[in-house]
């Protein structure tokens, strides 16, 4: 990820995050568990090393996916932000857009954060403990132990199920805060009024929202989700977009096979291929691009969406299902879509608005 965070002219973006945010003691004992590098096996990986603050909480290595606390295995999946997924809703059909929304991973096939956060603990290409006891016993000599008996009582070890769920739950509670979504942008200083945005972000917006131009707000509404008021940039609903297969998978994994999303998780053929509309907020720090990582930066993402039906960007991986009314043929010139990736820039966290 040798991507860069901002554009060096504009030093006033200093970092991704940049709010002191007060926690709770729940969120305390969330943060300390979200960071210990002793909770994986072997020790070295924590949910940190694959989402990291600096990077807007995803990771910081060049590749497509994730290296395992067992260093030469690999998940399938690019890692993405922990970033305001805390605004995701539970995995549910949805009859009137007739098709799946919500849930955490690509896939949505965890229904809550606290469900997600177990997932990485116990699987074997990510921090690879063999049992939940195998974590309890990690927490019980941890420096913050003597936090999670303040918080879930003086017996909390003796039950290790529950103590597993308890831990589970304050790293839920600490990916719910501020400090993992502050809304602090030029975007969001914009909506407020306290700043302008450039002529070329102007123009990129306009493009963004412009369902005969871009279309982008198709999927990732620029406007308020109708259940939690914010402005996420993801619908969280669920698409084939027609994203080609990436040949660094098959050269990590001799054993990869066409990944189906959704498809795989509700057993439906006609869900093949699809993947859940991701966030855009931060999206310039959170490169490479896409659930297999195939894209490394806005310009290809941009390329693709603009020209994906020209046939330069190879098949699909999954070739059922792909979307051909929104996308692949957008027409759009350069400058216009120089125009789109200047706004993508404005929804970097951390953003300085001057006292001037
Ligand atoms: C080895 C790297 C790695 C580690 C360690 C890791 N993750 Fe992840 N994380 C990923 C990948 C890859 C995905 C996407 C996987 C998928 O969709 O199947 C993901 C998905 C997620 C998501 C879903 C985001 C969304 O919007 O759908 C959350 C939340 C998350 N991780 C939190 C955590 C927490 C909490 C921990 C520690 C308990 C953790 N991760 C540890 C790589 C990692
Ligand atoms: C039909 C819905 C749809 C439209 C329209 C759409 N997107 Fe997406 N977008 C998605 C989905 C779904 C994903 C995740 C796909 C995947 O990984 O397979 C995605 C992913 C992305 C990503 C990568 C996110 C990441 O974290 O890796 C970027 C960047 C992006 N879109 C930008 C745009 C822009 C810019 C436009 C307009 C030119 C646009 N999108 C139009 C549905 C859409």
């Amino acid at each position: 990820m040798t991507q860069c965070l901002h554009d060096p002219k504009s030093d006033n973006i200093t970092s991704t995050s940049g709010s002191e945010v007060i926690l709770n003691p729940t969120q305390l004992l969330g943060k300390k568990l979200f960071f210990d590098t002793l909770l994986s096996n072997p020790t070295g990986q924590s949910c940190a090393t694959c989402h990291m603050p600096k990077m807007s909480f995803t990771d910081p290595e060049q590749l497509p996916v994730s290296r395992g606390a067992m260093k030469s295995i690999f998940g399938h999946r690019n890692s993405p932000t922990v970033a305001y997924a805390a605004f995701t809703p539970y995995f549910h059909y949805d009859s009137i857009e007739e098709g799946y929304v919500g849930g955490l991973f690509w896939d949505g096939r965890a229904v809550t954060l606290e469900e997600q956060a177990k997932t990485p603990l116990l699987t074997q290409h990510e921090m690879n403990n063999t049992d939940k006891s195998m974590v309890v016993d990690h927490v019980m000599k941890a420096e913050y132990k003597d936090l999670f008996l303040n918080v879930y009582g003086a017996n909390a070890f003796d039950d290790k199920e529950q103590a597993f769920e308890n831990l589970a739950e304050a790293i839920e509670e600490f990916e719910e805060t501020q400090e993992i979504s502050p809304f602090n942008s030029k975007f969001d200083y914009y909506i407020k009024g306290q700043v302008k945005l450039t002529d070329e972000e102007m123009r990129g917006l306009k493009i963004f929202n412009d369902s005969l131009k871009g279309n982008c707000a198709a999927c990732h509404p620029s406007t308020p989700d109708p259940f939690t008021n914010a402005i996420l940039f993801t619908d969280f609903t669920y698409d084939n977009l027609g994203v080609p297969a990436n040949p660094e998978l098959i050269k990590l994994d001799k054993a990869y096979t066409p990944d189906l999303g959704l498809g795989a998780i509700v057993k439906q053929a006609k869900e093949n291929g699809k993947f859940k509309v991701s966030t855009l907020r931060n999206i310039a720090n959170t490169a490479p691009y896409f659930h297999n990582g195939v894209f490394k930066t806005l310009e290809e993402v941009m390329q693709f969406y603009n020209s994906r039906d020209s046939g330069k960007f190879g098949p699909p991986e999954v070739p059922e299902n792909v979307n051909k009314d929104e996308l692949g043929n957008l027409k759009l010139t350069d400058q216009e879509m120089k125009d789109v990736i200047a706004f993508m820039k404005t929804l970097s966290d951390g953003y300085k608005v001057s006292s001037e």
